[in-house]
């Protein structure tokens, strides 16, 4: 990596790491603890995590770091499902459901987004798919999902882009239920 290409992706985590700060009150009290519990940067980039859902209310949210980048794990409340499954697919600028669980050439109706038949459970990458910052969520945004205030990239309760510069869903990486109230990532 060049050194001009270093400055650069540091300046962009510190950006991201701005816009983000505040955004998710839930995941501000997670990540210290996420973080301590990896062991490097290493083993960290290859490993599957279990996230504990326990106790996360529907409406509520999660931010786990992943990867090296934040996930959302969220569990919708009743009108974001419906409004989410109520949602026209060839009226959305991006069709792909852009989840990894699922075929690739599946629509992005909503059933096709989430982790369960009930359409509860939404795990998707926490990084805007224009130039990567990290979308505020809780409803945040004109459709009631996530807002990326970088340049203006709204996202629905589904996480799929439906205004602004961003060109695809957020992702929905590998991840399934282990168990009632454990998810793992990849
Ligand atoms: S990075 Fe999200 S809108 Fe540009």
């Amino acid at each position: 990596m060049s050194h001009a290409e270093d400055t650069g992706s540091r300046r962009d985590f510190l950006y991201v790491a701005t816009a983000s700060a505040g955004a998710v009150a839930t995941g501000a009290a997670v990540w210290p603890l996420i973080n301590q519990m990896n062991p490097s940067a290493d083993v960290q980039a290859l490993a599957s995590i279990d996230v504990d859902v326990d106790g996360l209310e529907p409406g509520a949210q999660l931010t786990v770091k992943w990867r090296g980048k934040p996930v959302f794990v969220r569990r919708r409340t009743a009108d974001e499902i419906e409004t989410g499954r109520a949602q026209d697919v060839s009226a959305l600028p991006d069709g792909a459901s852009r989840n990894a669980n699922v075929d690739s050439d599946a629509d992005a109706s909503d059933k096709n987004r989430t982790l369960d038949e009930a359409g509860e459970w939404l795990v998707m990458m926490g990084v805007c798919t224009h130039l990567g910052c990290v979308p505020l969520g809780d409803g945040a945004g004109d459709f009631g999902g996530w807002f990326c205030p970088c340049h203006g990239s709204h996202y629905d309760t589904a996480g799929r882009i439906r205004k602004g510069p961003a060109p695809e869903n957020l992702p929905v990486p590998v991840a399934s239920f282990t168990s009632d109230t454990v998810i793992k990532l990849g």
